[in-house]
């Protein structure tokens, strides 16, 4: 039996980047994490860093690596059905974009964590959490030897992902979960390729959506549109190059291509639990809310949960003020239903809908086309559009 001021379950974004704040500030914690170290700094996930979140990153000190390498990118670039529309974030909302793969960040908060002294334990599984309505919540774990234990905590975070035990406590206590299923899903591949030029595009057409997006000068990151019951072997390479050619290139641009060397299909699900504290357990990141892919805001919301969270516990811990903890759910919903309707929003205009009825499908892609013309055609339609895509500022508490 171990204890600490906060357990935190899950090594993603949300419980590393908390450990940091809490670390920063003073406050033991323990981590503990299923997977691997090696897995978790493997996981293929998004690659676009909102400029709130390389700013937060910063204060905590753990944007070195980032500062020296990732690319920035001013711009967002659509084609539409061909015609290549280009977007001056910086112009327009005075912001870029760092271009920084999730598993970067996952790396570099790792490498800060155990250089501090940080406590993390990988290959560590959660069974359970007992106690969390009372004043010494407690988590039960069993390592990869099969040895169980006990962590006592004065808090417990869930930052244990979509499939989140800690979440599975807060519904039982009221929280509702809220869903949605999108009729479509992504192919994602990895290509040896150099960058398109340009490297960042939202491509739409009649036949669906793809994306153009980069790792490194020589690695790219594309999708392709496909059912959410496709698999792999429904897209030999052949099918995948057809399909980014004709939904994105035009006069203008060209996809590179080249040796693919993964593929994996990614199933759209939009979710929001309502409530994200019961007791001295709380939620966040993709325990508390699941974005789909489409606009990369998944870790950058993760972050924006956990720039109140940690200050708010930190306050209570040191401090015994626990104003901020008590709001903390209230906090974070608007900025999370505005994040989630701006990825819905997006994914609604650049996917195509297959329903079986031609003249009902084809109205449907005249009317997004339209819409997606419409909102970048307009000067105040462009900046709410840039605005929401290179990210709202992020909360700033002192402790
Ligand atoms: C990615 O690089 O994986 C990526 C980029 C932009 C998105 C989604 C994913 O909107």
């Amino acid at each position: 039996m171990s204890t600490t001021p906060v357990a935190i379950i899950g090594a993603g974004p949300a419980g590393l980047l908390l450990s940091q704040i809490l670390y920063t500030h003073g406050v033991d914690n323990i981590v503990i994490e299923a997977q691997s170290r090696a897995e978790v700094e493997s996981t293929v996930r998004a690659g676009i860093l909102e400029q709130g979140t390389v700013k937060f990153l910063r204060k905590y000190g753990v944007a070195k690596r980032l500062d020296r390498v990732a690319e920035i990118d001013d711009f967002i670039n659509y084609s539409i059905a061909g015609e290549l529309v280009r977007v001056n974030l910086k112009e327009i909302t005075g912001n870029s974009l760092a271009v920084y793969p999730q598993h970067e960040v996952l790396i570099d908060l790792i490498a800060q964590r155990l250089k501090d002294g940080g406590e993390i334990w990988f290959s560590t599984t959660v069974k359970e959490i007992k106690d969390h309505k009372t004043d010494h919540p407690t988590v039960v774990y069993t390592k990869a030897d099969g040895t169980r234990g006990e962590l006592t905590a004065d808090y417990v975070v869930g930052a244990d992902g979509s499939k989140s035990v800690a979440r599975k406590l807060i519904t039982a206590d009221g929280g509702k979960r809220l869903k949605y299923e999108y009729p479509y899903a992504w192919l994602g591949i990895m290509v040896n390729a150099p960058q398109t030029d340009p490297p960042l595009i939202y491509a739409t057409h009649p036949d669906g959506y793809a994306l153009v997006s980069t790792r490194t000068a020589s690695v790219q990151r594309y999708y392709v549109q496909c059912d959410p019951d496709d698999t792999i072997e429904d897209w030999p390479d052949e099918r995948i190059w057809e399909a980014m050619h004709t939904r994105v290139d035009s006069d203008e641009v060209t996809v590179s291509d080249g040796e693919i060397t993964s593929k994996t299909v990614l199933r759209f699900r939009s979710t929001v639990t309502d409530k994200l504290q019961s007791g001295r357990l709380f939620i966040a990141g993709d325990a508390a809310h699941t974005v789909p892919p489409t606009g990369a805001k998944g870790l950058n919301l993760a972050v924006a949960d956990i720039a109140v969270l940690g200050p708010a516990l930190a306050r209570a811990i040191k401090k015994g003020d626990t104003e901020l903890l008590d709001r903390y759910t209230e906090e974070v919903i608007p900025r999370i239903w505005q994040t989630q309707h701006f990825s819905y929003w997006m994914s609604s205009m650049l996917h195509s809908v297959d329903t079986g009825d031609q003249t009902a499908d084809d109205f449907q892609t005249e009317r997004r086309l339209a819409e997606l013309r419409g909102v970048l055609g307009n000067p105040d339609g462009r900046k709410f559009q840039a605005t929401q895509y290179v990210g709202l500022d992020m909360p700033d508490y002192e402790v």
